[in-house]
């Protein structure tokens, strides 16, 4: 069996309500997933969620369920949400599985056994919510947390140390050697700064925090959340099968999703994360693999943060965007289209729905949508029932042809947008191509013609539909059933224009 394409999103801390900044990671992912299959990769998308820590158990509390109870409902909702937004995950991870556990066991008892993890003890100051320490360098003005600029509380325990600052020297060596790992390039120097600046060990476990994997040979210990989380990507392919001594349960998981060994997956071939977690993904992770003796991923790849009407998304201030919502009011490709097309990837953005519909209206409704009707309805005049094989030896096929080689080169930078910019502008040019022609004109004098021009049409939308897939799973099927070979029926408008709605009434 060959390598498969292994690709990651984060894993879902279940403490959160999920909001269209949660989404799009996933969608990113999924994006590249269905593109990759497309191209005829094998690719395992792995997703899941992140279960543990002390938040948790508060939230788990604060239902009066157990935590067990709640995480077994949040997990759900992700999985279901994820289900509404046609997110195609090959496996869904839960850290709360035995199986990951097991795994997160081992690894620290390896580690502490070749004196990588060591105990001691620590004072610090401590984000609740992160559910990390922050050194004053770090802090905001006023002790704050920098990401949610609330009071750090003073943490004095007795831990485990991972030692981090050992692979100082060789982390540094790997960013110079594999130019492409830390992407996109912009975030790069600030990692290879931060490590340049000194790593320091970190603490790898929990003594007031109950709710977490016990370290086997000192159980007043649980481990440190993000420790546990990262090694989700090992757990979840079969590493277990490498690290565990019992590897009866990780062979049955390795069947289960289709491979016969843990090297069909490893490395990953991309770890996608929003900007905030790019270092615990950049910095710690590939210093646990390089303790462990694994391979590195061949990518880390941070994106931005969306706001919302200029404002971060919160409970408190009740703004959170439900891609659900929207997606349920205005179908779910739109939004997905909408997240890749307004923001280029890897920069930060903000959503509002003017935007959003003001998006609808002219990039799908007026230009894709628009073409495929007149098109369509042209053609079924002109043109009687559809080839297999349209726009042989046209400027447009040559041109599609050259376009997908551009989109190509797109996807291997993660330029959502570039793609969908080239997609929309490809249907611009045949948009134009139709005013220019006026078939319906040509038709009264020389219906060959007109003919010929309306599949050359043909020929440009069906690669348009094939470019849409990765974005639009759903529409775009139903462009190819409506462009596919045969008769042309009437149907009803791709993209209704949301008409009153956009102007703010
Ligand atoms: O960080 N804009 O999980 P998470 C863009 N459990 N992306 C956003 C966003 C926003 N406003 N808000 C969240 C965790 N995200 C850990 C990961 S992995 C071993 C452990 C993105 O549920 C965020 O950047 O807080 C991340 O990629 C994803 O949502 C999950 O975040
Ligand atoms: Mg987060």
């Amino acid at each position: 069996m060959s390598k498969k394409f292994f690709i990651t999103t984060p894993i879902y801390y279940v403490n959160s309500v999920p909001h269209i900044g949660h989404a799009y990671t996933t969608i990113a992912l999924d994006i590249l997933a269905r593109y990759k299959r497309q191209k005829g990769a094998e690719v395992h998308f792995l997703t899941g969620t992140d279960e543990h820590g002390a938040n948790i158990e508060k939230s788990a509390a604060a239902k009066g369920v157990s935590p067990k109870e709640w995480t077994d409902q949040v997990s759900a909702q992700y999985k279901e949400m994820w289900k509404e937004l046609h997110i195609s995950y090959d496996d869904f991870i839960r850290t709360t599985d035995p199986l990951h556990e097991h795994v997160v066991q081992a690894i620290f008892e390896k580690l502490l056994a070749q004196g990588d993890i060591y105990k001691g003890s620590y004072s610090g100051k401590y984000c609740l919510s992160c559910e990390q320490y922050y050194d004053e360098s770090e802090m905001l003005e006023g002790g704050l947390c920098p990401v949610h600029k609330r009071p750090l509380t003073e943490v004095h325990e007795e831990t485990y140390f991972f030692k981090l600052s050992k692979y100082q020297d060789a982390l540094l060596k790997f960013y110079a050697e594999h130019p492409g790992f830390l992407s996109p390039k912009t975030r790069a120097h600030e990692i290879i700064n931060f490590v340049k600046g000194g790593l320091r060990d970190l603490s790898v476990t929990r003594t007031k925090v109950k709710w977490g994997v016990p370290v086997p040979s000192d159980p007043a210990h649980t481990v440190y959340v993000w420790f546990d989380a990262l090694i989700n990507y090992i757990s979840a392919t079969g590493g277990g099968t490498v690290l565990c001594a019992d590897k009866t349960e990780h062979r049955e998981h390795l069947k289960k999703i289709g491979a016969e060994k843990f090297e069909d997956f490893w490395p990953a071939d991309l770890h996608l994360v929003g900007k905030e977690i790019f270092r615990f993904h950049s910095v710690i992770w590939p210093a646990m693999l390089m303790a462990l003796g694994l391979p590195l991923p061949k990518k880390v790849f941070a994106h931005g943060w969306w706001t919302v009407e200029g404002e971060k998304m919160s409970k408190s201030l009740g703004n959170v965007v439900n891609p659900v919502e929207i997606a349920h009011k205005y179908g779910v490709d739109p939004v997905r289209a909408f997240l890749f097309r307004e923001v280029p990837f890897g920069q930060d953005g903000d959503f509002s729905m003017l935007s959003f519909k003001n998006r609808y209206n002219s990039d799908l409704a007026n230009n894709i949508g628009n073409l495929l009707s007149r098109t369509l309805n042209m053609a079924a005049k002109n043109v009687g029932d559809l080839p297999q094989e349209a726009g042989a030896g046209t400027a447009t096929l040559a041109r599609a042809q050259e376009l997908e080689k551009a989109i190509d080169g797109f996807y291997n930078e993660l330029a959502f947008d570039k793609v969908l910019e080239s997609v929309y502008g490809f249907a611009g040019e045949l948009n134009k191509l139709v005013d220019e022609k006026k078939p319906w004109e040509l038709a009264k004098t020389d219906k060959a013609a007109a003919a010929a021009v309306l599949l050359e049409l043909v020929c440009g939308l069906r690669f348009i539909s094939a470019w849409l897939e990765p974005f639009m799973p759903t529409v775009a099927q139903e462009m190819q059933r409506r462009l596919a070979p045969g008769k042309i029926e009437k149907y009803p408008p791709l993209f209704p224009r949301l008409d009153d709605e956009a102007k703010g009434k």
